[in-house]
């Protein structure tokens, strides 16, 4: 027998074991100063593509008053306890009746974190006797919600409504021998391709099966659709999706999530959601903080006009400049490259200290092997310059990965 720490000291895991390499800066890195599109980083000013604050809210004046006058009537305790036993609020209502009404569904219900409130309502909303059909890309709040499911799952490949229907044919026998029920989830807008779900295809399916639709709208909240309803209201098909979900912590700059649906299924949600029945509400200042930012989204379609001036003026520069963004429909602009890992580190190294650009890179087991990812965020808050600026540098790194020179500077780091 083991001592348990024994092989945790040992292994760190598959990311831990990075960390004396990338500790500080390529993982943990500290961004400093307000939210914005130039921030400091490693003692400069770096342009930041990395934050999903897509309209700018993070650091708008109303905002941080509003978030102000809230900490200081109530503190950060108010209130306390789980919303069934002490923690529930007027205000906690009314917000989850405005997300409602947002998205145009009848009811909502707040959850403190996206990623535990998915794991939670995938958990609630089936039995051991339903099946779950759910896209091989989605984010790991619904992998790890479908790992607490007790009967059977089946995955479809990425966006591929063919695997899709094949799989539902699979879970419908399936189902139909458990006398049970069939949830098909995807994403509203894959965050880290840019890809919008196929929701029109998925929701036409519906003619064929019978299932339940649970779609995570994370980035396509306030950022898609006319009025910023998402991925549902751009595709037309915000009615079919059964459940919606989408966080506070993307386009609403704060914190918290929330689930719409029809009043019995939140009614439902509200008695058997494990996370929030056994845990602490919202707090108060989040919950008018997610006002404010509510009624900015209603109030302000400037803010989604100028986001989207961005995302098309950086789309379609880096495409003019023969950079390949893959399939984006929405503001997640990816930049595929070619290379290996130390290479994508020399380079990334070299763009943030010499070109002052800062971005997310993702690389191998999430993208194929020899394949690079710098993950672009736009935002209401950047300008056209620093689109500008972003791919002349872009060019000028491209040319180096091309000639070999991160792979020479790579080679001296190890
Ligand atoms: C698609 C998706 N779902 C859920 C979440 C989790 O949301 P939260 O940050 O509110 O936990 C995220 C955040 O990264 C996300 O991108």
């Amino acid at each position: 027998m083991k001592d348990l720490f024994e092989r945790i000291i040992k292994d760190k895991g598959p990311l831990g074991k990075w960390a004396e390499q990338a500790e500080g800066y390529y993982v943990f890195p500290k961004l400093e100063g307000a939210i914005s599109n130039r921030m400091g980083f490693n003692g400069k000013k770096v342009i930041t593509w990395s934050i999903n604050d897509y309209l700018g809210l993070a650091n708008h004046p109303e905002v941080i008053k509003a978030d102000a006058a809230a900490a200081a009537e109530h503190g950060m305790a108010y209130p306390m306890g789980a919303r069934m036993m002490s923690g529930h609020t007027a205000f906690h209502e009314q917000l989850e009746q405005e997300c409602a009404d947002f998205v145009s569904k009848e009811a909502a219900y707040l959850v403190n974190f996206g990623y535990q409130g998915m794991v939670s309502a995938i958990d609630a909303l089936v039995t051991k006797h339903d099946v779950i059909v759910y896209d091989m890309d989605t984010h790991a709040c619904i992998i790890d919600g479908v790992r607490l499911h007790a009967g059977k799952r089946f995955v479809y490949k990425h966006n591929d409504v063919e695997s899709l229907e094949k799989n539902l044919q699979r879970a419908t026998k399936m189902a139909t021998e458990n006398n049970g029920g069939i949830l098909v989830i995807s994403e509203g807008v894959f965050g880290m391709r840019g890809e919008q779900g196929k929701l029109k295809e998925i929701v036409a399916l519906k003619k064929k099966f019978n299932f339940r639709l649970l779609v995570d709208d994370a980035h396509g909240f306030g950022t898609l659709g006319k009025t910023g309803a998402g991925a549902g209201e751009e595709q037309g098909v915000q009615n079919d999706i059964d459940v919606y979900f989408a966080t506070f912590a993307k386009s609403m700059a704060g914190f918290g999530a929330f689930f719409a649906a029809d009043k019995d299924i939140i009614q439902y949600l509200k008695y058997n959601m494990r996370s929030q029945m056994f845990a602490k509400s919202l707090p108060m200042a989040m919950v008018k903080g997610a006002l404010k930012r509510l009624d900015m989204l209603r109030t302000m379609p400037e803010l989604k006009e100028k986001l989207w001036e961005n995302v098309n003026a950086l789309q379609s520069g880096l495409k003019e400049n023969g950079f390949n963004i893959g399939n984006t429909n929405t503001c997640v602009t990816p930049v595929f490259l070619e290379g290996d890992i130390p290479e994508a580190m020399a380079m990334v190294q070299d763009l943030r200290e010499n070109y002052g650009i800062f971005c997310s890179i993702v690389v191998y087991p999430v993208i194929p092997k020899g394949m690079i990812l710098l993950r672009l965020i736009p935002t209401a808050a950047h300008t056209l310059e620093d689109v500008s600026e972003t791919i002349i540098a872009f060019s000028a790194i491209r040319d180096k990965l091309k000639e070999g020179v991160y792979k020479r500077i790579a080679a001296t780091m190890m």
